[in-house]
């Protein structure tokens, strides 16, 4: 088993209870944010890569009513068995798979989601590419995400939350490695700029927001209209 898929399977019974914890609720803000940057019609087909237990998912099922169909994926078996639990709304279809490799057709969707998703998968470009691959050319794709602010002053402040907070707290669930992996897979993520880069070589048009003075982001990317 690939070693991100043994962590997230690891995390999974606590991860809701500890994010609200170590964000103060606030990663729900963002994440309604991004699916307002996706925007997406109601009644269409939408897609929630890496979704975990579902937050996302949940609001793409609220966006797109009743008529719309959503697909989460994760390759984390106990994380989509958490959003099965939290979410058993009837337009979302909870989907076991590697977002490397997407099991949809070219251009069949509307809008894609990703929340911290992005800084674990193994081949950014690839992923990038499947996301690509997958909407229909003039809809959008938002990827939230950690971010490593260009200000050293807010990079000591995230540096000393992570460390002293988020990692001592989660080690109080047994899992203070798992959770000091967030500050070694920032290290390796791409900044904002980087983002933007890498989508538009493979066509997207991109723009990185960032939020809470740079701690986190997201990446909004159009695929051009053809
Ligand atoms: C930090 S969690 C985010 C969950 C949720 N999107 C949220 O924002 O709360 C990252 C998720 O990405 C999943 N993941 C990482 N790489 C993946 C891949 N290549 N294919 C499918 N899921 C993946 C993990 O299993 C995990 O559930």
């Amino acid at each position: 088993m690939d070693e991100i898929q043994a962590l997230f399977g690891r995390i999974a019974p606590v991860y809701d209870p500890l994010n609200d914890a170590l964000s103060l609720g606030l990663h729900h803000v963002w994440k309604r944010m991004a699916v307002q940057w996706v925007a997406p019609p109601v009644g269409s087909i939408v897609l929630d890569l890496c979704c975990g237990t579902g937050d996302l998912a949940h609001l793409l099922a609220q966006a797109v009513g009743a008529q719309g169909q959503v697909y989460g994926v994760d390759f984390a078996r106990p994380m989509l068995a958490q959003a099965q639990r939290r979410y058993p709304a009837p337009q979302i279809t909870w989907v076991e798979g590697d977002v490397l490799a997407l099991p949809f057709a070219d251009g069949s969707c509307q809008g894609v989601t990703m929340g911290y998703g992005f800084r674990n998968v193994r081949d950014r470009r690839r992923c990038l590419q499947e996301i690509y691959r997958v909407l229909q050319p003039g809809y959008r794709a938002a990827l939230l995400d950690f971010h490593r602010p260009a200000d050293p002053l807010i990079q000591s402040f995230q540096r000393a939350y992570l460390e002293t907070l988020v990692v001592p707290l989660a080690r109080g669930f047994g899992l203070g490695p798992d959770y000091a992996y967030i500050w070694e897979s920032l290290q390796r993520f791409p900044t904002g700029p980087e983002q933007v880069a890498l989508a538009k070589t493979l066509g997207f048009h991109a723009v990185h927001y960032p939020l809470m003075g740079g701690l986190m982001g997201v990446l909004v990317l159009t695929r051009p209209a053809d």
